[in-house]
């Protein structure tokens, strides 16, 4: 007689039978195969139970668009198409998985470049099919919040105090979420963002102005150990204000904390022309472009004091700016954790400052470890592990959304 085969939804359900624990770390093994491609990364990652990181590849596409000093949409969707098989078959092999021995597929659905997301859903969505696995749509930005959350269980730590602030700042946001438990899930709640710029942007644009290559952030923040921070100062404005919109529906005179970076970005420029910089970039760009594969050790000796001395004023601005706004933020809620996450969470100096600060407040400040800071699949794999035990599946229709919110 014809039986029908178990939808995903149903083989879960079966699977969580079988492991009665909650999700406190000691559930049975899920082993989900994350897969991520908003931007300039293709990655791919098998994380088991939210908790444990089996492999973790990451395809930088950082070489493709260094030439045009940003990311170009077009290639970097090019790119991904390119690199996306052997990028989710090397972290499977990395694993010891076979596409029938995962539970769950996951996939980011956005924010992010329109192009570059379809690759990675499409891909996802077609493996989901095929190899008949529940499909998980993860939002970007909850991702970078739980890269910190998989380490925490990772080293055995299940318990967070709360309330939880999270500051996910990147090259395309910063954004402040207060993060709690809800049901066997989590629950965000946005309470302050960039106006314009992220500051991961700012870091890239000024380094594109002073010909220090691309990405900006690991170069300013490797020339910026040999300048002067207190060269010059660039101030920033304090953006408060009460979000009265009766369509937010937290609404009802919140305090919300906003941040800037395109003044900085303008001030830097002006600093430049103001100072006749405009010789010294032109022979840095030549003196890096006389070496095949430049170095940080050759941006350094390209480039002079004053340009030291700006770089590491700029960061110094953009890390009090950071750290004080979100401090400030967190003693209004009361916040006992804070997660700091997201390419920027990278800078030695941003950790420096939140450890010792945050420290002075009594508040635990947490950050991704290094290779979990910029864009990867393992926390794609991670967030959607309370997804997988609650059966929110993504079903065929699903599509990505550039400009998904979270919160
Ligand atoms: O999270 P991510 O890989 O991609 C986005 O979601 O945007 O972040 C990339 C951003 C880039 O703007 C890059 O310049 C910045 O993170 N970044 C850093 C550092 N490492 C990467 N910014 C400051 N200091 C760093 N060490
Ligand atoms: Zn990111």
């Amino acid at each position: 007689m014809y039986s029908r085969r178990p939808t995903p939804l149903e083989k879960t359900r079966l699977f969580l039978r079988r492991t009665p624990a909650p999700y406190n770390g000691s559930v049975g093994s899920a082993y989900i195969l994350g897969i991520e491609s908003s931007c300039d990364e293709t990655a791919a990652a098998v994380v088991r139970s939210g908790e444990e990181l089996i492999s973790n590849v990451v395809y930088s596409q950082i070489a493709t668009h260094k030439p045009y000093g940003g990311v170009v949409p077009e290639l970097a969707s090019r790119e991904h198409l390119r690199a996306i098989v052997p990028v989710v078959r090397k972290a499977l092999e990395g694993a010891g998985k076979t596409y029938e021995t995962i539970d769950a597929i996951a996939v980011t659905q956005g924010p992010g470049l329109a192009g570059a997301l379809l690759v990675g859903l499409s891909y996802a969505k077609a493996l989901a099919y095929a190899a008949d696995k529940p499909l998980i749509a993860v939002n970007h930005l909850e991702g970078h919040i739980h890269a910190v959350l998989l380490e925490e269980r990772q080293r055995g730590r299940h318990e967070l105090q709360f309330p939880v602030l999270a500051l996910v700042v990147s090259g395309g946001h910063t954004h402040l979420y207060l993060a709690e438990r809800k049901d066997a899930g989590w629950a965000y709640h946005n309470i302050g963002h960039t106006r314009d710029d992220a500051a991961g942007e700012a870091f890239d644009k000024v380094a594109k102005l002073l010909e220090l290559g691309y990405p900006g952030g690991p170069v300013i923040d490797f020339l910026a150990q040999h300048g002067n921070p207190d060269g010059t100062k660039f101030p920033f404005a304090q953006i408060k204000h009460r979000d009265r919109n009766p369509l937010n529906r937290h609404a009802s005179d919140e305090r919300r904390t906003d941040f800037s970076y395109s003044g900085i970005k303008t001030a830097v420029l002006r600093y430049v022309e103001v100072h006749d910089m405009a010789e010294s970039i032109r022979r840095r760009r030549e003196a890096i472009s006389a070496v095949a594969r430049s170095t940080l050790q050759d941006y350094l000796a390209a480039c002079d004091r004053q340009t030291l001395d700006l770089v590491a004023s700029f960061q110094r601005a953009v890390v009090d700016d950071l750290v004080s706004k979100t401090l400030a933020a967190s003693v209004e809620y009361g916040v006992a954790t804070l997660l700091v996450t997201g390419g920027v969470a990278a800078n030695s100096e941003l950790r420096r400052t939140f450890e010792k600060r945050a420290t002075d407040e009594g508040i635990a400040v947490l950050f991704p470890s290094l290779k979990l800071s910029t864009d990867n699949a393992a926390m794609i794999a991670a967030a959607a592990f309370p997804r997988f035990l609650a059966g929110e599946f993504a079903t065929a229709e699903v599509s990505s959304e550039p400009a998904l919110r979270l919160g």
